[in-house]
């Protein structure tokens, strides 16, 4: 269900096959694209049809629904076995969300509980995954908006909202939470290079929900911050380590850096499916690094000069001690270390 300020889905199960909405295309063109084999929906995760940590992890689940229903067209009796490469294509599309991984070890478990109609075991548990994913989102939107004082300006980095998650959210949900309480003075998007989901995917959200935004280059923040304008930067995460660090978009640790030199607050938004306890700290976290040409052209024209090389990882991990407050859909974690984060997760296994 979508209401005031939330009327986005990316991912939408139509009964018999999956469709996505094209986020390479957006703004300029909004087109859904239909996927009814995993191959194809890994792709698309590779490719950029689909991004953010919580979306790659349900279009993950529903591509293990399909997996199943060509393995057992295929293979009736053997489908556990023949299900086995789409299920390690899929985990091999993107390295950095643990979302992905945390979804598949979720279908994986009813794999090996099925009875006699594992599609549509398969199936619900995919839908589950979504519902809840979007029932974290709202929780985590009013957790969140609760610790924003009236007459903020925030800031954020990179496309957190509908398009990169179940719907409504997570650092983008607590800013419409926060929005829709009236305490919001402007939101301030990033543009986000060098795949513009600020510019192109924030922006298009937030005037979609008529809430205004104001966008500005990546290296503009730090200038905004001097000038008093931000009193919250709110970012999501692709992973959270055992100690509260975090990896987020590139260009997110520079935002954590500026926000502590001009004591602004920073707060990380992220559903417990975000977090990995296995990985003792962020320097474990794999970061994904991704084409050159995305760095060294625009639009598909190269703007660089030719001969330079680039580098360009697409991710990077904040420190644990420069962030303020983590937000999960189970509770909240201020000035998150080891023991903080240890706790929240023991209460959510209780
Ligand atoms: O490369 P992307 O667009 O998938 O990166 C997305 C981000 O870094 C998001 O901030 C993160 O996944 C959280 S989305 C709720």
């Amino acid at each position: 269900m979508t209401t005031q300020h939330d009327t986005i889905r990316a991912i939408v199960w139509t009964g018999s096959e999956l469709q996505l909405l094209d986020q390479r295309l957006l703004p300029q063109r909004k087109e859904y694209l239909s996927f009814s084999r995993a191959a194809d929906v890994a792709q698309a995760i590779k490719d950029m049809v689909v991004r953010g940590a919580p979306a790659i992890g349900i279009t993950a689940a529903f591509g293990v629904v399909l997996a199943a229903r060509d393995a057992l067209a295929r293979s009736g009796a053997d489908w556990k076995n023949a299900i086995e490469s789409d299920l390690q294509a899929l985990a091999a599309s993107r390295p950095t969300a643990v979302n992905l991984f945390w979804a598949i070890k979720r279908m994986r478990l009813k794999i090996s509980s099925a009875g006699a109609d594992p599609y549509a075991e398969l199936l619900a548990e995919a839908q589950r995954i979504h519902d809840e994913d979007i029932a974290a989102n709202r929780r985590m939107g009013s957790y969140g908006a609760e610790l924003i004082a009236a007459g903020s300006g925030l800031l954020t980095h990179c496309n957190t909202g509908s398009l990169a998650t179940g719907g409504y959210g997570t650092a983008l949900g607590v800013i419409r939470s926060a929005y829709a309480a009236g305490k919001v003075t402007h939101v301030f998007a990033d543009e986000t290079r060098p795949w513009l989901q600020g510019a192109r995917l924030t922006a298009w959200e937030l005037v979609q929900d008529q809430i205004p935004v104001t966008l500005l280059a990546d290296s503009a923040a730090g200038y905004l911050m001097q000038q008093g304008k931000v009193q919250w930067v709110i970012v999501g995460a692709d992973r959270i380590t055992a100690n509260g660090d975090t990896a987020n978009k590139i260009g997110t640790y520079s935002a954590a850096v500026n926000a502590k030199h001009h004591g602004v607050k920073f707060m990380v938004v992220a559903p417990t499916s975000t977090i990995d306890m296995s990985l003792a700290d962020g320097s474990a976290i794999p970061i994904e690094q991704r084409p050159k040409d995305e760095v060294l052209g625009f639009g598909g024209q190269t703007v660089a000069a030719s001969g330079a090389d680039a580098w360009n990882p697409s991710f990077d991990v904040t420190p644990a001690d420069l962030i303020d407050v983590i937000v999960t859909e189970k509770g909240v974690v201020q000035n998150p270390n080891r023991d903080r984060m240890h706790a929240l997760i023991t209460r959510c296994s209780q």
